[in-house]
């Protein structure tokens, strides 16, 4: 059985991936600080899988805690790292914590991956390197703007950390880009959860849903977009999840044709605020307390993602429905009021 590195693998994407690494036959070895995730997320991945993962709470800022963890676990073959800050707000007032923790986090795995002959890594990038792209839909190829976030700017300049270490070692990555994941696992064992109030539009809606919250705002319908509703791409976070599996299979079967590949995670479409809140309305039998309010700061208008390079490449395509995966969403959290959540 291959093993595979997880770093922030209790966090949202990392822990629906830890699942289907499980399901195709991997094991995993999952760190993380819980900065921002619960252990809970650990006990869903058993109920689900069968299989309790192998979990070790470090800070990858602490290189000797991940040093130690790589050295009993010498067999591993490829590192997921998705373990970051991700907060766009958050960077903005505190861009120190921003670029102290996701690029000294990146920069000790590297240096230790080199180390131990770890070969393969893949990296949680995501669309907001694009900014407001000038062509619709977006491919790799389309231009990186300047990030309009610390947290954005993490995320370019990764994805060159990676690129340069890569022309200087052995190592080969896969960068994947994301678009908006949403939804939750089929089962509600796991999900997303969000540390107050949520900044994302999908939590802040189930919660309204459920009562934690009073209204959602609507941020903006003067875009110049079909409705004025700024437009995204929301993809399942299982559809995101399984093409980090296709993607570590294609660097460990040496299927790759770049030592660095990026790809784009989406569904292809592109969905409005208004939109979503209507099919959300609609799959939950739940009318939404919403309002219409001004425009977010630096918010994009409208992206979604070109999948082709992906579908191609990688055989990889989004499956779900965007009512399936707000059904999913909402499930989620009403499975989180009725047990209690997690501890
Ligand atoms: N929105 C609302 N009300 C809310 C929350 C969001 O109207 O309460 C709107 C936003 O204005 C935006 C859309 O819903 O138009 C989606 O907003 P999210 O905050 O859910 O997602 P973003 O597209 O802003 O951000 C996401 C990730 C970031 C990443 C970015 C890349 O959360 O980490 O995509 O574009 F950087």
């Amino acid at each position: 059985m291959k093993k595979i590195l997880v770093t922030g693998g209790t966090g949202y994407i990392g822990s629906h991936t830890v699942v289907e690494l499980i399901q195709a036959g991997y094991e995993t070895v999952v760190v993380d600080n819980l900065s921002n995730s619960k252990t809970g997320a650990l006990e869903g991945i058993e109920k689900i899988t069968g299989i309790k993962p192998s979990f070790e709470c470090i800070d990858l800022c602490d290189k000797s805690s991940l040093d130690h963890l790589l050295s009993k676990h010498k067999d591993i073959v490829a590192a997921i790292h998705f373990a970051a800050c991700k907060a766009v707000g958050e960077s903005v007032q505190q861009p120190l914590k921003y670029y102290r923790n996701n690029f000294t986090s990146l920069i000790n795995l590297l240096e230790l991956m080199s180390q131990q002959a770890i070969e393969y890594l893949v990296f949680s990038s995501s669309c907001t390197v694009y900014g407001q792209p000038e062509k619709l839909p977006v491919t790799e190829q389309a231009p990186i703007q300047p990030a309009t976030s610390p947290y954005g700017n993490t995320k370019q300049v990764c994805e060159t950390i990676i690129r340069d270490t890569i022309a200087a070692s052995t190592i080969k990555s896969i960068a994947l880009r994301y678009f908006n994941p949403i939804g939750a696992h089929a089962s509600a064992l796991i999900g997303e959860l969000p540390v107050g109030v949520p900044n994302n539009l999908v939590p802040f809606i189930t919660q309204t849903a459920i009562g934690i919250r009073e209204q959602l705002s609507v941020f903006g319908n003067d875009y110049n977009t079909p409705d004025g509703s700024c437009i995204r791409d929301y993809i399942h976070v299982v559809d995101l999840a399984k093409a980090h599996v296709t993607a570590v299979e294609r660097l460990i079967n040496k299927n790759n044709k770049n030592s660095f590949e990026i790809f784009n995670l989406g569904t292809g479409k592109g969905v409005s605020v208004l939109e979503l809140i209507r099919t959300f309305e609609k799959v939950s039998g739940v009318k939404l307390n919403y309002k219409i309010t001004g425009r977010r700061a630096g918010d994009t208008e409208q992206v979604w993602a070109d999948t082709s390079f992906a579908n191609r490449e990688l055989g990889w395509k989004a499956q779900s429905t965007l009512e399936e995966t707000l059904l999913s969403a909402w499930k989620w959290e009403q499975y989180y009021k009725e047990t209690g959540g997690w501890k």
